[in-house]
């Protein structure tokens, strides 16, 4: 299981937990109601490759992405979800608490996104091998296929945010490649296994506006393996 994965985990345990306790509570009295229930804190996850040593895209723009972008989703997905813990959802005003949640949906996909972009980026990329290769040629035909697909996503991402997913989805059964125009638009029951930012800050220091040799260079630097475990995982779901 991995470190999002217990993090999830945990913070549907604490929920529930604190579903239970609240309806205890509210037998009581009513201002007990918004008695905080603690979201987990969520940790950055560092980076696990040399960034230096990743082809076609630089050191510096790497760090800058995983140091301060990633790092302020994660910064506003804990400080979300401290306001949401302190929120009277009874007596707030609706419009609050719509801006807090539609906050922490940003955060939290930003958050879990960035964490799978940096793991599939490696100084040494790979093919995909084993259960995942089997299922990219049952559901794209082969990897030209899935690739001009998945470039083809980025491109049509010209403004300068979103992401392209690919994704496994448990209800059919197979992988999609899908096209997020921002950090609040994931696909429903869908579970990511490789993620390549659109957002501006992914390429504009190296590639400027290029996008087409951004996308490319992402494709040549992924290690599949990281990809492969997510789908070996999401297969049980
Ligand atoms: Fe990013």
């Amino acid at each position: 299981m991995t470190d999002l994965s217990r993090r999830s985990l945990a913070a549907g345990a604490g929920l529930l937990v604190g579903a239970i306790a609240f309806g205890a509570r509210a037998q009581q009295m009513a201002p007990q109601l918004a008695s905080a229930v603690p979201l987990p804190k969520v940790t950055p996850k560092p980076l696990i490759i040399n960034p230096d040593k990743v082809k076609g895209l630089s050191g510096a723009l790497l760090r800058t992405h995983h140091d301060t972008e990633y790092a302020n989703a994660v910064k506003k997905l804990n400080a979300v979800g401290e306001e949401l813990a302190k929120l009277d959802f009874a007596e707030a005003p609706p419009e609050k608490l719509g801006e807090l949640k539609r906050d922490e949906q940003a955060a939290q996909n930003s958050t879990v996104l960035h964490e799978i972009y940096f793991d599939s980026l490696a100084e040494a990329p790979s093919q995909p091998s084993g259960l995942l290769a089997q299922a990219m040629s049952r559901d794209f035909g082969n990897m030209d296929r899935w690739k001009a697909e998945f470039a083809g996503i980025g491109r049509s991402l010209g403004s300068g945010t979103g992401w392209v997913i690919l994704a496994y989805a448990p209800r059919d059964k197979r992988l999609f490649n899908y096209r997020a125009e921002n950090d609040s638009m994931a696909p429903a029951g869908g579970v990511p296994l490789l993620a390549m930012d659109m957002y501006e800050h992914a390429y504009a220091a190296d590639y400027d506006k290029d996008v087409a040799k951004y996308i490319e260079a992402f494709i040549q630097a992924i290690k599949w393996t990281n990809a492969e475990r997510l789908y070996r995982e999401a297969m049980r779901v």
